[in-house]
């Protein structure tokens, strides 16, 4: 029998990554950040210098990429795209905008969606993303669906960009949010949106602690 699945959605922001290592790494799971994939097919279409806009272009880019996922030495997962590792250069603010637009795009997300299901099918993860509980795992044990104000998760944004050293204005932070969670959730193809099953969690005025306890505990309930 396969080990249950964790899947994690929610907008930018809202505490995803932060809440599902900690949810993996207590139960002795794998982390999966799906959005790390979309990024990569971003960050390939820049590197190329495609135009974002050119859906055939960057269609094929994500059907002939070859993405892998290792882990460093504090289990963190590290992504490799063509046998590169691209875990910091996924993660600027350019890309963030052109990751938004391509995942828009069908093909991208049939290419994306079939790998991230391989990578689930023995059960035992915490994938995190969009779709996850809506799309890519329908029957997963455990949906949570996490949000917070648009104000609190531009300011966890801003403040993660600092830590990395990117000059980031909050007002901006809080525009872009704005921004992609709208054409996350207008797309035609998989917008976002909690699960009819899913488990809300408003994350607004939780510690990370508090909420990977609610659902540890509830994967703890359904298997885990
Ligand atoms: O979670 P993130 O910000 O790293 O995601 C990057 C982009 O990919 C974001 O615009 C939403 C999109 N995405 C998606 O459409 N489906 C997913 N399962 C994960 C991310």
């Amino acid at each position: 029998m396969r080990k249950p699945i964790i899947a994690i959605d929610g907008p930018v922001g809202s505490g995803k990554t932060t809440v599902a290592r900690g949810v993996a790494a207590r139960l002795g799971y794998t982390h999966i950040d799906s959005g790390a994939m979309y990024r990569a097919v971003a960050w390939e279409t820049l590197r190329r210098g495609i135009d974002a806009g050119d859906e055939a272009a960057v269609t094929r880019i994500a059907r002939e990429m070859t993405l892998r996922f290792e882990r460093d030495a504090e289990g963190r997962q590290r992504l490799f795209v063509d046998g590169e590792d691209a875990s910091d250069a996924i993660r600027t603010p350019e890309v963030s905008r052109v990751a938004s637009i391509v995942s828009a795009y069908p093909g991208v997300r049939e290419a994306m969606v079939a790998q991230q299901r391989a990578l689930g099918a023995e059960g035992g993860v915490v994938m995190e993303g969009r779709d996850i509980g809506t799309v890519v795992f329908p029957d997963a044990e455990v949906k949570i669906y996490l949000d917070a104000s648009p104000e609190e998760r531009a300011r966890r944004r801003t403040e993660e960009l600092r830590q990395r050293g990117v000059a980031a204005a909050f007002e901006e932070v809080l525009r872009d949010l704005r921004e992609r969670d709208e054409r996350d959730r207008q797309r035609a193809h998989s917008p976002l949106r909690p699960a009819p099953d899913a488990v809300r969690i408003d994350t607004t005025h939780l510690t990370v602690e508090q909420v990977i306890d609610r659902i540890v505990a509830l994967a703890r309930e359904r298997g885990a």
